[in-house]
């Protein structure tokens, strides 16, 4: 499994503060280095921000603290949330439990408009073969770049998850030719030995069709 179990430092904070996981603070530290969400004080129109790989629900949890009851969280796993109670009745959040790489689900989350934000924390079932998990978590990332791609409004940011590899280079480099700024964040958050790393991506040249 990507999502560990044993409880530690970051998990048992996570467990005090309302959190099912605690990759939420991967996220919250991503957030105060780069500004991933809005400032309080931010006027315009309401943030709206996708989240992929949402299970447990830590990062949408967050999102939804964060963006405020004006703004809009769209979110996808294949598996369920574990804090129902905390999304459901909400008018402006929408979970598809599927595969986010499936065209149905692609349709769906792009047919609820597009996004400021696009962040993906999504991981493959790891096998304990290195190369296979890197691949499959490429896989996961080049789908959640393509969200980024057409389902981003210009100006918007893309945070993704990947498993270290040569070929993670690439994604980079694709990034590198969408986004203003590119950078690569490893957050405290992370265990040491994982292999994850996040790409940030900011201020998307244009968005899907202009
Ligand atoms: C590390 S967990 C995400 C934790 C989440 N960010 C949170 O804070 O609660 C990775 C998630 O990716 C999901 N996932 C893996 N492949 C997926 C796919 N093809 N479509 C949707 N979700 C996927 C897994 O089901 C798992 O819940």
């Amino acid at each position: 499994m990507s999502c560990y179990n044993k409880p530690d430092f970051w998990a048992l904070k996570a467990r005090k503060e309302g959190y099912p996981a605690r990759s939420v603070y991967k996220l919250r530290e991503m957030d105060e280095k780069f500004g991933l969400f809005p400032r309080q004080s931010r006027r315009g129109a309401p943030f709206r921000a996708l989240d992929l790989g949402a299970s447990p629900g830590s990062w949408s949890l967050y999102a939804l603290r964060r963006i405020g009851g004006a703004g809009f969280l769209a979110a996808v796993d294949l598996e369920p949330l574990a804090l129902i109670k905390d999304f459901s009745n909400r008018k402006n959040f929408f979970f598809v439990q599927g595969d986010m790489t499936a065209p149905e689900t692609q349709e769906l989350l792009r047919s609820q408009g597009r996004y400021h934000l696009v962040m993906s924390d999504a991981a493959p079932e790891t096998t304990g073969n290195s190369g296979v998990d890197a691949a499959r978590s490429l896989a996961l990332a080049e789908s959640a770049l393509e969200y980024g791609e057409s389902a981003l409004l210009g100006g918007g940011s893309l945070a993704v998850k990947v498993f270290q590899s040569k070929d993670a280079q690439k994604l980079l480099e694709r990034m590198r030719e969408h986004f203003a700024k590119v950078k690569i964040f490893k957050p405290q958050a992370c265990r040491s030995q994982s292999v994850e790393i996040y790409y940030l991506g900011q201020n998307l040249a244009r968005g899907a069709g202009g």
